[in-house]
């Protein structure tokens, strides 16, 4: 029988060097735990956190975000809720998705990936990580916002500081000091853009951002700053992830890697199976608005909830053989895999379905298609074993290749 030691800490070295086994058996025998730590309860079951994120009787809100985010940020679309949400979200959503994607954002992201490729595919080596994930979806929602590529860098480490706060489970002071700086950075470097763009409008999503109205409702300045930030954590580091998961996934799949270079109609599958198998986000908290009851347990309200979307992906009343990756499996729809019925739980569900599913869809089919062009045997370089490295956000931490230029 497990008892409550033989669950690692999600603070431990042990679960960080492997969370699923930890994961099996909160799922088996602690599918509520109160976490002290993090002042918590955490939920790991696929109907828990799937009735959590849907939430069709108002029990949860994402209050949790006044201080999971605001502090890096400013206020941002994910802590709103009710009416507001959804002017918030119509005035963005329609940007990631139909003509504006396919039409004006495509374009930009097949350039981005070329010129990341161009760097490296003479050379006969690359680390897909470094020298192509890290960089390519920070690359892309810049370049989309019509912001110097020259800033590309100080992106990066913002982004970097950004997700580093946000996963900050254990308080590090440091750590949180960082990510306050990025905001005040960040402030004055996008005030300025935005006021003189607003009288310059482009073909740009900041332009859109500027112009957007819906119902005679517009965005400030502050609203379009911390929006901005928020794409650039939200969309850089979780594509980031995505990218170098799918390539671990099929380099270590061999089978499955030929199947998709021979038809590139797979890769949808491919990464709707890496989303649900190693997610990039491996949890997302909301905050209790009433009492609930959650597998037999009670969260009293005003609770926060950690919902493991990397255990409920694996949850075996779910999905046969869970900790098996298959892009041929027959219980995950791949058609439905970037809308908010998909049927994984890696860009949530419900009301707050991530905004950037078809814009992360179309970069990973892109990069994918890309690369293997580019890298025609493609294969790891001799003797490396990917080793993933994250908790809050998780991916492989390098992933050197190479292939006969
Ligand atoms: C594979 C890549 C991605 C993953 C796994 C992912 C994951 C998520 C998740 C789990 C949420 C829900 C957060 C919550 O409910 O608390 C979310 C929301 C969001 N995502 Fe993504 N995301 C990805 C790519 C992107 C991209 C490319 C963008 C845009 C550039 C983006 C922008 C957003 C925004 C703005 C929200 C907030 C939506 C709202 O509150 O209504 N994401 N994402």
């Amino acid at each position: 029988m497990s008892t409550a030691q033989q669950v690692p800490d999600i603070l431990s070295p042990e679960f960080a060097a492997d969370p699923y086994p930890a994961y099996r058996l909160m799922r088996d025998s602690r599918p509520l735990i109160w976490h002290e730590a993090t002042q918590s309860y955490i939920i790991s079951r696929y109907e828990d956190v799937e009735r959590v994120f849907k939430d069709k009787s108002g029990q949860f809100s994402t209050d949790n975000y006044d201080w999971q985010i605001e502090p890096v940020h400013g206020r941002t679309i994910l802590q709103l809720s009710g009416r507001e949400h959804a002017v918030r979200r119509a005035l963005v959503a329609p940007a990631f998705r139909g003509s504006d994607l396919q039409e004006k954002f495509l374009p930009v992201i097949e350039r981005n990936s070329r010129e990341l490729i161009d760097t490296f595919r003479h050379t006969g080596s690359a680390d897909l990580v470094a020298d192509y994930a890290t960089r390519f979806p920070v690359n892309v929602i810049a370049d989309m916002l019509g912001l110097d590529k020259a800033d590309h860098a100080r992106f990066h480490r913002w982004y970097t500081a950004v997700i580093a706060f946000l996963g900050n489970l254990s308080g590090d002071p440091e750590v949180a000091a960082a990510g306050e700086r990025t905001r005040v950075e960040f402030a004055e470097y996008m005030l300025p853009i935005i006021r003189e763009r607003r009288g310059n409008l482009g073909g740009d999503l900041l332009s859109t951002l500027c112009a957007a109205e819906v119902d005679g409702v517009r965005m400030s300045d502050e609203d379009i700053k911390a929006f901005c930030s928020l794409l650039l954590a939200a969309g850089g580091e979780t594509t980031d992830k995505a990218i170098a998961s799918i390539f671990a996934n099929l380099l270590l799949h061999t089978d499955q890697l030929a199947a998709v270079r021979a038809d590139r109609s797979l890769i949808p599958r491919a990464f709707a199976e890496t989303l649900r198998y190693t997610p990039p986000v491996h949890m997302i908290m909301r905050q209790s608005t009433t009492e609930v009851t959650l597998s037999g347990g009670t969260v009293p309200p005003g609770a926060t909830v950690t919902c493991l979307i990397g255990a409920a992906n694996r949850d075996e009343k779910r999905y046969r053989d869970p900790d098996r990756f298959d892009i041929f499996r027959d219980d995950l729809t791949t058609t439905t895999a970037f809308s908010a019925a998909a049927d994984h739980l890696a860009f949530a569900l419900g009301r707050h379905f991530c905004v950037g599913a078809l814009l992360a869809r179309a970069e990973v089919e892109t990069g994918v298609n890309q690369l293997l062009d580019a890298m025609p045997d493609l294969r790891l370089a001799d003797g490396f074993d990917p080793v993933e490295q994250g908790v809050f956000t998780r991916g492989p931490q390098s992933l050197p290749v190479r292939f006969t230029p």
